[in-house]
């Protein structure tokens, strides 16, 4: 057999020279060595490559779904892809552990010889922050400067580069929009779904105030919950109140995409959209993720600085606290199982169109 190529070995494939030399202590630089700075630089430079490799798959992801149509194939592999991110993203939860091995003690005996290095200031974390969908706008405000200028002068222009370019969440926006059976062939989901939610809203009054045990102060009570929960159901069936609310944020997605997404979670049990309803629990999933980390590493924060602000000059726990919630992207899906009905009272589909989600669909 002819050798194709030239024989590798391990060790320079790998770059480890480079790499296992890219440890310098500032402590033992400053001649006042500390144990503890060695995992210090490794867990975060193991973050860093993790960073790297979640991006190399969100860029490829973005390639994909910035086809006019994405395929059923493509559609797999983009599912595949942001499983592997998840699969990440628990290592980058799990390893807080292991920096949580260092005590707080520890940490002061070099955390002075690192003002006012941050992880603030990593360009990967914001280049995945952006490319996910986190605007600027919806950024808390840090030291009054924006998010850019913590970072090195050479890296601003590829940051703000990212901002131009279409986020994930907005190709998800556009491809639910793009979603085929909305108005299909004879069923009209939005129409057929209000009805029913309407539907069931009156019933379930009815019961109430046909109700023998029930008090009439319980049975008011009662009626004003369900009086609630119909308003907030008409606040997404009126599209003037839903952009009112996308203004203050309460939503982030279209109107169009928002009735898609419903559409695909109520019916996921139709093998045509079951790829659709995998890739919402895939952002769900990374949303969930990604607040997770933020919230184990403030508490981190807390733990190592109680209230001490942090090294880049925020206020510490309370700033990265804050960014827990504020700095969701794929919140809408998470809020959008108010919305779900049970399975049973579902306006059934014609039989033709249930015949095309069954796999013979081809648009
Ligand atoms: C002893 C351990 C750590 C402490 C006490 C700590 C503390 C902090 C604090 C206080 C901030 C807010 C910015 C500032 O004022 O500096 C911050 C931001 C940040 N840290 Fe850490 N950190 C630690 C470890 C890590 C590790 C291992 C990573 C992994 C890459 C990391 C990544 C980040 C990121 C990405 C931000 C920006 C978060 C945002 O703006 O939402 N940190 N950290």
């Amino acid at each position: 057999m002819t050798k194709p190529y030239p024989s590798v070995h391990y060790h320079d494939y790998l770059q480890l020279d480079p790499l296992l030399s890219a440890q310098l202590p500032k402590s033992v630089e400053y001649g006042q060595p500390a144990h503890e700075e060695t995992l210090f630089i490794i867990v975060h430079q193991v973050y860093e490559l993790w960073f790297k490799q979640i991006l190399h798959e969100v860029d490829s992801i973005l390639t994909l779904f910035s086809a006019e149509k994405v395929s059923e194939n493509d559609m797999g592999l983009v599912v595949a892809r942001l499983s592997r991110v998840i699969e990440i993203q628990k290592l980058l939860i799990q390893q807080i552990g292991v920096m949580e091995t260092m005590t707080p003690l520890d940490f002061l005996d070099f955390r002075d010889m690192l003002y006012p290095a941050s992880g603030f200031q990593s360009h990967q974390f914001r280049m995945l922050e952006n490319k996910l969908g986190l605007k600027r706008e919806v950024r808390l405000t840090y030291n009054s400067a924006p998010y850019e200028k913590s970072l090195k002068p050479e890296q601003e222009s590829s940051i703000l580069d990212t901002e131009k370019q279409k986020s994930l969440f907005e190709c998800v926006n556009s491809w639910l929009e793009r979603t085929p059976f909305l108005d299909y062939e004879g069923f009209d989901f939005w129409n057929q779904y209000q009805d029913t939610v309407k539907k069931i809203f009156k019933e379930d009054s009815e019961v109430i105030e046909r109700h023998e045990f029930l008090s009439d102060t319980d049975k008011e009570r009662n009626l004003g919950v369900i009086k609630k929960s119909l308003e907030s159901f008409e606040a997404l069936f009126d599209e003037e109140k839903y952009k009112q609310a996308k203004q203050t944020g309460s939503w982030s997605l279209s109107y169009k995409a928002i009735h898609a997404a419903l559409l695909i979670q109520l019916y996921r049990d139709q093998p045509a959209l079951h790829l659709p309803f995998q890739l919402i629990q895939s952002l769900i999933n990374i949303d969930e993720h990604l607040t997770t980390w933020r919230y184990r590493h403030a508490l981190m924060a807390k733990r190592m600085l109680g209230s001490k602000i942090g090294t880049g000059g925020s206020s510490g726990y309370e700033y990265l606290r804050s960014a827990t919630e504020k700095h969701r992207v794929f919140h809408d899906f998470f809020q959008l199982t108010t919305f779900f009905i049970p399975r049973h009272r579902l306006p059934k589909m014609p039989k033709e169109v249930e015949h095309k989600l069954g796999f013979q669909f081809t648009s």
